[in-house]
């Protein structure tokens, strides 16, 4: 294989099918042809002697070869990163890139602190992605991001894990409950429904552990994607909800609904800012995890 054929543009593109997992959509997301995206991969394949992606049905998946490259390309990403926040010193943090992924959960609090650091540093370029605690996992095995925001980060990862901040999930139910305003036991609402949310949330790993640990069960009634929504659903009788405090209004009732004071919750866990162990931080990276400590301080 000749290294020298293989060149920058080839690279990104290449970077970018394999992303999306289609051809039309990183032509697009290039503004390229998909004629001109097919053919930037056939040559880079050819320089390589081996195919990087194969279609099974109507989906693409990297080879052994494709997944190979596609480590080696985020591995030099790393190193452009580096050396982009190591002129960034230079410069004093007037340039540089952050790239950050967090569960839906957190966007209730993450996006107002990281608005004080974007006004701090105007020129660094903040990459913000949201979803589930499972899509952040996987981004994170994929070394896709600097940093990662999560209440749950995995156990059998190699990951520096930050707490910085309360994430209290509380029992929740329409105002006006029967249970509102004293305290009870979880068994006095074994026969209520319950909707909570998607296997894959870290708030639902955390509601299906703490229970595992009390050895109780919910009537779970409906499984929603979406904390919003749940609060709604609450609010309009449909059961009750265990969320994050952080997904409430600071007056629950402003929503329709209220905080039960149940024996064994809220469920206390923190947030935490976790990272890849082998990252080394860029300079921007190292900026962000200070002003969220600071802020959750203040
Ligand atoms: P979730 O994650 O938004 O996937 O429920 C929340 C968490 O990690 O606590």
């Amino acid at each position: 294989m000749n290294r020298r054929h293989i060149t920058q543009r080839q690279l990104e593109t290449f970077a970018t099918v394999a992303r999306l997992g289609s051809f039309s959509r990183a032509a697009e997301t290039l503004h390229l042809t998909q004629p001109a995206v097919s053919i930037q991969t056939k040559q880079l394949s050819e320089t390589i002697g081996l195919p990087l992606f194969e279609q099974i049905g109507r989906d693409i998946r990297l080879t052994a070869a494709g997944e190979e490259l596609q480590a080696t390309v985020r591995a030099l990403d790393d190193e452009w990163a580096r050396f982009d926040s190591a002129i960034g010193a230079l410069w004093g943090m007037h340039s540089g890139r952050l790239r950050v992924a967090l569960v839906t959960t957190a966007k209730y609090f993450l996006p107002r602190m990281l608005g004080a650091f974007c006004r701090r540093y105007p020129h660094i370029d903040v990459q913000l992605e949201i979803t589930n605690r499972a899509g952040v996992v996987a981004r994170m095995r994929g070394n896709e991001d600097d940093l990662y925001i999560m209440s749950l980060p995995p156990a059998d990862m190699d990951i520096v894990v930050r707490p910085f901040l309360d994430n209290p999930l509380v029992v929740v139910a329409p105002l006006g409950h029967a249970a509102a305003g004293r305290r009870c036991t979880l068994d006095e609402l074994a026969g209520e429904s319950f909707l909570l949310r998607e296997p894959g949330s870290g708030s639902r790993a955390a509601v299906d552990r703490h229970l595992q640990k009390l050895e109780k069960s919910l009537r779970v009634r409906l499984t929603v994607a979406s904390n919003e929504a749940i609060r709604d659903l609450v609010a309009s009788d449909l059961g009750l909800s265990i969320l994050s405090r952080h997904s409430l209004a600071a007056d629950p009732a402003d929503d329709g609904i209220c905080i039960l004071d149940v024996e064994h919750f809220p469920i206390q866990q923190p947030w935490s800012i976790v990272h890849l162990k082998g990252k080394v931080l860029s300079l921007p990276a190292q900026a962000f995890i200070g002003e969220l400590v600071q802020t959750s301080q203040a």
